[in-house]
């Protein structure tokens, strides 16, 4: 059976279908029980629901506050009874109001190597920068943006030819193999958290 998964996700999606190929694969012992996406429009939404998937449009701008609207996510994965959140292109800060209520922890995958090139355009600002190698970073989601104990990196090259839509599809096929291979050490309870470091079991 596994452990069961929460997604939050903003836009395209990719992340999310390869986590969804994985678990096919038999590559992470879990399932996807719930797709939660702050735009109506995501592509996220329709992969979900094209593969048989509870998927829910919850519309920030409904809400009076941040914490009602944070509180109504929480309720949807509370009930879906998962042990994982995965934040998978959602492009939303989470109030520390929803990191403090979260039953489970809550993942995330960035497009560099934290602690550099935090926030949005990560693959930009590192082109930008002048960096000779970049990547992704899977990492535990705590109150600060983009900064909480990482649990593995995968790093690609950075060409002297790259645009933005170059690197970023490099980084991209690395962040599809990352993300599998960090929820399936969580789904084994693998990973041993000792404040900002992860430690794998059996590495
Ligand atoms: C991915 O590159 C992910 O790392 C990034 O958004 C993209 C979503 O793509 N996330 C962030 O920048 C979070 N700060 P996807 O919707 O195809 O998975």
């Amino acid at each position: 059976m596994g452990i069961r998964i929460a997604v939050l996700a903003s836009g395209r999606g990719s992340n999310l279908v390869a986590i969804m190929h994985s678990i096919a694969e038999g590559k992470i012992d879990g399932e996807i029980a719930v797709v939660l996406s702050d735009k109506e429009e995501a592509k996220a939404l329709e992969h979900a629901k094209n593969a048989g998937i509870a998927a829910y449009h919850v519309n920030p701008k409904a809400y009076d506050t941040k914490e009602a609207y944070e509180k109504e996510l929480l309720r949807i994965i509370g009930e879906a009874d998962c042990q994982l959140i995965c934040l998978a292109g959602y492009m939303r800060i989470l109030s520390p109001y929803f990191i403090s209520q979260a039953h489970c922890p809550v993942m995330n995958i960035h497009p560099a190597l934290l602690p550099a090139f935090p926030g949005l355009h990560g693959q930009r600002q590192a082109l930008e920068y002048g960096a000779k190698v970049a990547g992704c970073t899977v990492h535990f989601v705590d109150e600060g943006m983009d900064s909480g104990a990482i649990i593995l990196q995968k790093v690609v090259p950075v060409l002297d030819n790259d645009t933005e839509d170059t690197l970023s599809a490099r980084i991209l096929e690395q962040e599809h193999k990352a993300y599998s291979e960090a929820i399936q050490l969580f789904a084994q309870g693998r990973l041993e958290v000792c404040g900002r470091i992860v430690k794998v079991k059996g590495e």
